[in-house]
């Protein structure tokens, strides 16, 4: 099997809907680096990282050695009914490197759903209180009780528990609380404290507030930077628990190891996934030993904290740490932003260009005084700059934002190569030469 056309038949005909979110019609062969190659031969720049996973790009040396000595002394040797090293080991690296100088402990998953999941489950139970908050915007996964604690558009068809309150993110662009709201996260803080804690959610029995620092999904969104330290503060004086979802943006993505670091605040839980394992399945909760030791057994999956995907963790944190990833998604993508503010010079389509380090969000609009949102012509951006060779997916609440998150070793040269090729697909989408034809069998989101 190699042609394109075999393997899109093969796929139609066996993969499930359920498990598709495509945005054109790529069937990888191999990657190095920030490159892929299709089936076909031809090379993209990857602008995805596959849905930012792939922090140390594509091939990693370390990465591989790690993952081959494990193999060779071992495929499995299970950690919840024994011990190993590289659990042990990772967890010990996890617990030094994470904000916060507390006694915490490690628990392992494998994706970012239910390491989310796990934290709804075990909060009430350490609390004793029944609710949890979230933003709206939030993605936390695809597991019914991680749905339930998100508030994404893209799962509005899914009814969630009752005891997650859902309360609206600050999102500058569209500050949910009007325009003409002069601190976007300071009318969020009041809505919550004045309004939702005073009639429909008593903070006394509030287990806890799951954010996301950039809400990534939601549309790369970044609030003012007030707004974490004062939900931080509200927690504080509340008694919640603050859980941060570090799943996206956590590993260097955002210019330094975990998000919340920018903001010098100290998340009672830290939840990571995706760029952990680099590709291979991985996730943690990273907390409180308070909030992970409420009882035996109460969130077990048997190859959950397995050598391999430890051993891949460890390789990982490693990469980034000592070739300087963090600084460099730090540095380039300070590069990348001022590159892609650009296009807004160039571009009608262009409402806003907003993001931390290598996560930036390029929001496109039908009309800049109306901001209405312009989701087919994101939709045909992404295609097009697939056809041009740059591979990148588009997010938010009205999918109309371009979502750039490449591996962590992006350099300046990547950047303009990758820009160039975005603006002649905005160009091209701009004077209407990309059909709604094309794009009809990629829904998106
Ligand atoms: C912030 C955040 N949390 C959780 C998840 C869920 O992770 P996974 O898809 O690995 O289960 C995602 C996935 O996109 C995410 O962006």
């Amino acid at each position: 099997m190699s042609s394109l056309e075999e393997i899109s038949a093969l796929d139609a005909r066996l993969i499930s809907d359920a498990m598709r979110l495509r945005f054109y019609p790529l069937a990888v062969e191999r990657a190095n680096g920030c490159r892929v190659w299709d089936v076909q031969g031809r090379s993209y720049l990857d602008f995805t990282a596959g849905w930012a996973v792939v922090n140390t790009g594509y091939g990693h040396p370390r990465f591989k050695e790690a993952l081959l000595d494990q193999l060779e002394r071992s495929n499995f040797a299970s950690l919840i009914s024994g011990m190993h090293t590289p659990a042990l080991r990772l967890a010990e690296k996890l617990v030094a490197l994470t904000p916060g100088d507390f006694p915490k402990k490690v628990w392992f998953g494998f994706c970012g759903s239910d390491a989310n999941e796990t934290v709804g489950r075990l909060l009430p139970i350490a609390t004793g209180k029944r609710r949890l908050v979230s933003f709206i915007g939030a993605y936390h996964g695809a597991t019914t009780a991680s749905m339930a604690m998100s508030a994404h558009a893209a799962q509005s068809h899914f009814i969630g528990g009752g005891h997650v309150v859902k309360v609206p993110y600050p999102y500058p662009y569209r500050c949910p609380f009007g325009d003409e709201v002069q601190d976007c996260a300071r009318a969020t803080i009041r809505f919550l404290e004045e309004y939702i804690f005073r009639t429909i959610c008593p903070p006394d029995d509030v287990a806890g507030i799951i954010v996301e620092t950039v809400q990534s999904d939601g549309g790369d969104i970044v609030p003012p930077p007030t707004f974490l330290p004062m939900l931080a503060d509200l927690c504080q004086r509340y008694g919640i628990y603050l859980v941060v979802d570090d799943v996206k943006a956590g590993m260097g993505r955002t210019g330094r190891m975990f998000s919340p670091e920018h903001f010098g605040v100290i998340p009672d839980v830290l939840v990571l996934g995706k760029a952990l394992g680099n590709g291979v399945p991985l996730s943690a909760v990273v907390a409180r030993k308070e909030v992970l030791d409420v009882g035996v057994g109460l969130a077990i999956f048997t190859t959950a904290g397995n050598p391999l995907s430890c051993a891949a963790g460890l390789a990982t944190i490693e990469a980034i740490e000592q070739e300087g990833m963090v600084e460099n998604a730090a540095r380039v993508g300070a590069y990348l932003h001022q590159r892609l503010s650009t296009l807004q010079e160039r571009h009608p389509l262009v409402g806003d260009v907003r993001g931390m380090g290598l996560m930036q969000g390029v929001e496109l609009v039908k009309d800049r005084q109306t901001k209405t949102p312009a989701s087919k012509e994101a939709a045909k951006v992404a295609y097009r700059a697939f056809e041009l060779g740059l591979l990148l997916f588009y997010v938010g609440m009205f999918s109309n934002v371009l979502e750039i998150t490449p591996p962590l070793i992006l350099s300046e040269a990547e950047v303009d190569e990758g820009v160039a090729i975005l603006d002649q697909a905005l160009a091209d989408v701009e004077a209407g030469r990309v059909s709604d034809e094309v794009i009809a069998p990629y829904a998106g989101w």
